[in-house]
């Protein structure tokens, strides 16, 4: 399947006078989120830190790049398709972890996963997914998974254990959400899925966690459940030491997500990790921290050669993909975007978000130029007037 028929198929239902569902300018999706998600549901997903300056600078960043189109270079056969830490993937384009998806439509990570499937798209699956990883796995293709470093190391061998024996081929840690930063929007409703018993279904399903809180979660026990899991969820001790820990526990490529300090980024290096993402969490935990893309040319300067460099916070286009990829990503992960797809219309919503990306990507490739991914770099590129 070629990434753009998606745009022939649309055209071509709208002579029998169909219409998409949804936007497929995915900008838009965010203003209909509002109008037709509970206001607690998006709120969730729309909020960011503080007063969302880095949520919004994320956004700006991509603007002060312009993508400079070449003509005549035979781009009649396009290959966009990569392989990312093992991973065969049809785009340079994955699904990043988003937790607690239920509180934006019953199927929460199952549709995800089924979308994602269906066009070979490789998920990330959070530690705070609101569906446990081995009921994900039974209806997952490609699969990753991230994981929230908890405080209690049985614990945290016994998440990372269970990926693996469930399929999941890459770890992704997230180093930047050891805590919930301050998040207006949530906590003027004082909404926290959490403590409302969804995102925490990998932690009750674990046995470690079992055991710590007397058997299996009950009514009886699901006071004391909700303290362990607060007590537990993140662990502000780590340090880069702990990170050969880690290594011993998980025998696949491990990526840290988080990464915004080009000496960061070494570190990863120097410890023997296999990639890192660029991420501020969507401008979610700290801000009026920089723009994730304003991150990216000097990190991947100094590492991409080194290690797998992906990107995440601020992706809403095809446009704005290859702009990471052509400042050094070799992919991207997507966070609200398919969040929105799956809270308006289910897996169908996940699948034309996926849909219109990739087949957005390939015709801005295709028309500035370039049709393989090696075609991509900083010459496509030229920063704002
Ligand atoms: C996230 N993100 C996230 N990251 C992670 O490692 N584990 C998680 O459980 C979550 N959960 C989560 C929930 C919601 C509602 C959002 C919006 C984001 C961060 C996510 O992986 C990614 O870094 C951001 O979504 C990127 O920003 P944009 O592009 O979505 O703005």
């Amino acid at each position: 399947m070629d990434l753009a028929d998606f745009q022939n198929e649309i055209y071509l239902s709208g002579l029998g006078g169909a219409v998409p569902d949804l936007p497929t300018d995915l900008h838009r999706l965010e203003e209909l989120a509002a109008a037709r998600l509970t206001p607690q549901a998006h709120g969730y997903v729309a909020g960011a830190a503080g007063a969302e300056r880095t949520a919004d600078a994320n956004l700006a960043a991509f603007d002060q790049w312009r993508i400079v189109p070449r003509m005549l270079r035979d781009v009649a056969e396009r290959d966009f398709s990569t392989t990312v830490l093992g991973t065969e993937m049809p785009a340079p384009v994955i699904i990043g972890p988003v937790g607690v998806l239920r509180i934006l439509h019953p199927d929460g990570e199952l549709a995800v996963a089924r979308a994602a499937k269906a066009l070979g798209v490789t998920v990330t699956l959070s530690t705070a997914a609101s569906t446990t990883l081995e009921e994900v796995a039974a209806e997952a293709g490609p699969r990753w998974y991230q994981l929230y470093w908890p405080k209690d190391r049985e614990l945290a061998a016994s998440l990372v254990h269970r990926a693996a024996e469930a399929g999941y081929t890459a770890l992704v840690v997230t180093l930047d959400t050891f805590a919930m930063a301050w998040r207006p929007r949530d906590l003027d409703r004082a909404y926290l899925p959490f403590l409302r018993g969804i995102g925490v279904q990998n932690y009750w399903s674990d046995p470690v966690f079992q055991k710590a809180v007397g058997g299996p979660v009950t009514d009886a026990n699901r006071d004391l459940a909700l303290l362990h899991w607060v007590a537990n969820f993140g662990n502000p001790s780590l340090t880069w030491d702990d990170l050969a820990w880690l290594r011993r526990q998980w025998d696949g490529p491990i990526v840290l997500k988080g990464i915004q300090h080009v000496d960061d980024a070494r570190r990863a290096v120097d410890a023997g990790m296999d990639g890192i993402v660029v991420s501020n969490h969507g401008g979610r935990q700290v801000d009026g921290a920089i723009a994730s893309l304003d991150a990216l040319p000097a990190i991947a300067s100094e590492v991409g050669a080194l290690t797998t460099v992906l990107f995440d916070s601020g992706i809403r286009s095809g446009a704005d993909v290859a702009k990471a990829l052509a400042l050094g990503a070799k992919a991207v992960l997507i966070g609200r975007p398919y969040a929105y797809g799956l809270g308006l219309a289910g897996e169908d919503g996940v699948r034309h978000v996926l849909r219109s990306l990739m087949a957005e990507l390939d015709l801005t490739l295709a028309l500035a130029g370039r049709s393989t991914l090696a075609d991509v770099g900083p010459d496509l590129l030229s920063r704002r007037p």
